[in-house]
């Protein structure tokens, strides 16, 4: 018995070589975050071996315990100056966000990513003086927790911390503003042994630049490859990479571990942001770091961690409307498009289960009022600042519909996010509720899921899990 079990684990482990495992991006900046224990389901149903988080939810953390999934807890930036000044703050941190989740709830923590692309040059360099400083004291408190053999500290950058002054991958070196703090943060990574991990987004690429080479952006091929001295590129996403081992190595880091903390493709909010291209970059990004080919100056297995896993609607669009729109899949879980991560026997994504809704009912115009009714105006511009328009918009998934529609739209959005509640379909004299879907072709009316009460649920479950001990000692004493 023992044994033909055994040799059924060897046959499974020969059939399946371990494929290189991918990692995702867990956002919870929306208005209704899908609960933490439905969406750790999600990723072990999915084969996602690894979560990258922004912070340090209580909630999350607890859900991820016993699920061997890897983590990589977050400090966001706000937090950086009090960690920096003191060491008491950073022993708390450590002790709360990390000691403890390790210790009690078993939670796989592997590192600390302190602060998030703070060198960003839209902060003005408001976190220049405290993200090193941060970095050290975290570090001083995994040693004295005794946790700094499993706990790596890493810092995830964007990567317009380096560039190349001749455009071509031998010719980076970073960014000459930052350079002594950028060799100062990689020779602290060094001696601690803690990754560096970049942030790589050839889709801002093709946002940013009109002319930027469309196929570039994706893993197809190109017919004008790009030569740095006879080394081919077919990819922006080579070239990036590359340019980052090079300033590496041109600073005497050669070996330095490198971690992709972020990469994806947006599915809504720009004209380039769609289902098809997002598909398409991510399935082409899976294949590419298939195999482990690695790049042309780093062969070898390449570590990633997707963006995102869920959509999130309350990020700034500050960066343009796409911002909302990284997940793989949706608000409430639903695969964004069919994404073979190499990890199950389906190939394709798997939708969250158990997810609670709202009712099927949805806020729309009144059919009899005119588009110039002066209501109309003010109440689509109060709905979108409060509700989530982003999907409106020339080349976006509900940017086809018309007038009327369109203005359904926002009030729904609003409508939805509120809970659905009466008084918030209640624009006045030209809105209503219908039970009939007004979603059309590529465009989605949301139903909105019921609202996570984090803590609060927490109680009950605990409070349940009482009861159902007592009934249980009952039980067993009867
Ligand atoms: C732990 O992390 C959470 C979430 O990021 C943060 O709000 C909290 O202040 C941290 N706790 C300590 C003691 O620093
Ligand atoms: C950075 O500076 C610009 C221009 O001075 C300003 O508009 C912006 O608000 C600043 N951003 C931050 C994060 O301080
Ligand atoms: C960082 O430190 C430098 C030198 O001490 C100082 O001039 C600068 O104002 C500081 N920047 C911030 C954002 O505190
Ligand atoms: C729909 O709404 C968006 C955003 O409010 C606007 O840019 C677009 O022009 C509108 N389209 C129509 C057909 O009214
Ligand atoms: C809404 O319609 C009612 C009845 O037609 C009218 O009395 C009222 O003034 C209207 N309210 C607004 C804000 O237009």
């Amino acid at each position: 018995m023992e044994w033909s079990f055994v040799a059924v684990i060897l046959a499974v482990a020969l059939v399946c070589p371990r494929a290189s495992s991918i990692g995702a991006n867990w956002g919870t900046q929306a208005s209704h975050p899908l609960p933490p224990d439905i969406v750790v389901r999600m990723l072990r149903e999915n084969g996602i071996q690894k979560v990258k988080l922004f912070d340090a939810e209580y909630d999350t953390l607890r859900a991820l315990g016993k699920s061997r999934i890897e983590v990589m807890v977050g400090i966001p930036n706000e937090m950086l100056s009090t960690l920096a000044s003191s060491h008491k703050a950073a022993e708390k941190w450590v002790s709360k966000n990390v000691s403890t989740h390790i210790n009690t709830d078993n939670v796989n923590i592997r590192y600390v990513a302190v602060g998030n692309e703070p060198f960003l040059s839209t902060y003005n360099g408001s976190y220049l003086n405290t993200t090193f400083p941060a970095m050290r004291n975290i570090q001083i408190a995994l040693i004295k927790a005794g946790l700094h053999n499993q706990v790596k500290v890493t810092c995830p950058l964007n990567a317009d911390v380096y560039d190349s002054s001749t455009t071509l991958p031998s010719g980076g070196d970073f960014r000459a503003d930052i350079r002594d703090l950028m060799i100062t943060i990689v020779k602290f990574l060094v001696e601690n042994g803690g990754p560096f991990t970049v942030n790589i987004y050839p889709f801002i690429s093709l946002y940013n630049d009109a002319n930027f080479p469309v196929d570039y952006a994706f893993f197809d091929g190109v017919s004008q490859p790009v030569s740095d001295g006879g080394t081919f590129y077919y990819n922006v996403f080579d070239a990036n990479y590359d340019t980052l081992v090079h300033a590496l190595e041109k600073n005497g880091f050669g070996n330095m571990p490198i971690i992709v903390g972020e990469i994806g493709w947006p599915t809504d909010g720009d004209r380039n942001a769609n289902v098809e291209y997002a598909r398409k970059f991510n399935q082409g990004f899976m294949a590419h770091i298939a195999g482990g080919r690695g790049t042309p100056r780093r062969p070898g297995p390449i570590d990633a961690y997707l963006f995102s896993l869920i959509d999130e609607d309350a990020k700034s669009v500050q960066p343009g409307y796409f911002e909302r729109h990284w997940g793989i899949f949706t608000f409430d879980g639903l695969p964004n498009y069919a994404l073979n991560l190499g990890t199950t026997n389906t190939g394709a994504l798997i939708q969250a289960k158990g997810v609670r809704y709202l009712q099927r009912k949805w806020c729309v115009m009144k059919p009899n009022v005119r588009l110039d009714n002066p209501q109309v105006g003010p109440s689509v511009s109060y709905a979108c600042s409060l509700g989530d328009c982003t999907s409106l918009g020339v080349g976006t998934s509900c940017g086809d519909l018309d007038g009327k529609e369109n203005i359904s739209y926002a009030f729904n959005s609003y409508y939805q996010i509120n809970d659905q509640l009466d008084t918030a379909c209640k624009f006045p004299n030209i809105s209503e509720v219908t039970k009939t879907d007004p979603s059309t072709g590529t465009c989605r009316f949301p139903i909105m899921i019921e609202p996570y009460y984090g803590g609060a649920a927490h109680v009950q479950v605990f409070f349940l899990s009482l009861v159902m001990a007592a009934a249980v000692t009952m039980i067993s004493i009867l």
